[in-house]
């Protein structure tokens, strides 16, 4: 089988404040995107980048060989990756090759790690995801705006991106959840578990941060600026 990358790249950016979508904003010289599939494309094992992009974005990008984008975004995240796996197997990719599915937010990705993420799972029946054992303790908030306890941190992980699954089973995935929406899908691996199967939890690394808030931007041009991806 084959590994693909999918590209999440059709969201708004509201939280993040900016004047446009944040994968537009530049850090460190060069746009969000364009680090992000820099490190995608720094991966030998990655056949093709697939970038879904809003129907109405009339961004110029992928007109590298390796670099393909689809105007197919939806109305959430789950939904422009659904509507991009269906795009990648009109292109030819089959039910049993793997997709990576990755953020464009998250720009400070290592291929190292996507690479280790590739190696932990291509023998794998499910497949799996790069997370971070949490390191901060988890508290249950009431509405009123206090604790309502404090959960126990062992055993629980912050997922990241890449979410490595075959085409097909996550395509079936994604599909159960097209009527209601995608609710409460917010990221691959929910729906793969919702489908019943148990998906490998492989340790990336801190630097892999979704730039989300005003706040992130700068934690990540620092580290940009650095040369840490
Ligand atoms: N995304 C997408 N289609 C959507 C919503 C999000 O492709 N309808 C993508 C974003 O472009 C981003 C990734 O999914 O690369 C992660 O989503 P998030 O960080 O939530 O980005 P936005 O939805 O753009 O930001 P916000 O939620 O703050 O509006
Ligand atoms: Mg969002």
């Amino acid at each position: 089988p084959r590994c693909y990358a999918l590209v999440p790249a059709a969201g708004s950016g509201s939280r993040a404040g900016l004047a446009g979508p944040k994968q537009y904003h530049r850090l460190a010289g060069r746009r969000v995107i364009d680090h992000t599939l820099a490190a995608l494309t720094a991966v030998p094992a990655l056949v093709g980048v697939a970038v879904v992009l809003a129907p109405d974005d009339p961004t110029p990008l992928g007109d590298g060989e390796r670099v393909r984008a689809w105007r197919v975004g939806g109305a959430t995240r789950a939904e422009s990756v659904f509507n991009g796996l269906q795009a990648l197997a009109s292109a030819g990719a089959r039910a049993h090759d793997w997709v990576l599915v990755h953020d464009a937010a998250r720009c400070l990705v290592r291929p190292a790690d996507i690479a280790a993420l590739i190696e932990a799972c291509r023998d794998d029946p499910v497949g799996g995801l790069l997370a971070m054992p949490l390191a901060d303790t988890l508290k249950d908030g009431a509405s009123d705006g206090r604790v309502e306890h404090t959960l126990p941190r062992e055993g629980k992980w912050l997922a990241q991106t890449p979410q490595m699954f075959r085409l097909g089973a996550l395509r079936a995935a994604l599909q159960r959840h097209q009527a209601s929406g995608f609710a409460g899908i917010t990221d691959e691996a929910s729906a793969i578990e919702h489908a019943g199967a148990r998906p490998r939890l492989v340790r990336g690394h801190a630097q892999n941060i979704k730039v989300t808030y005003p706040e992130d931007f700068a934690v990540a041009e620092a580290l940009l600026q650095a040369g840490a991806a």
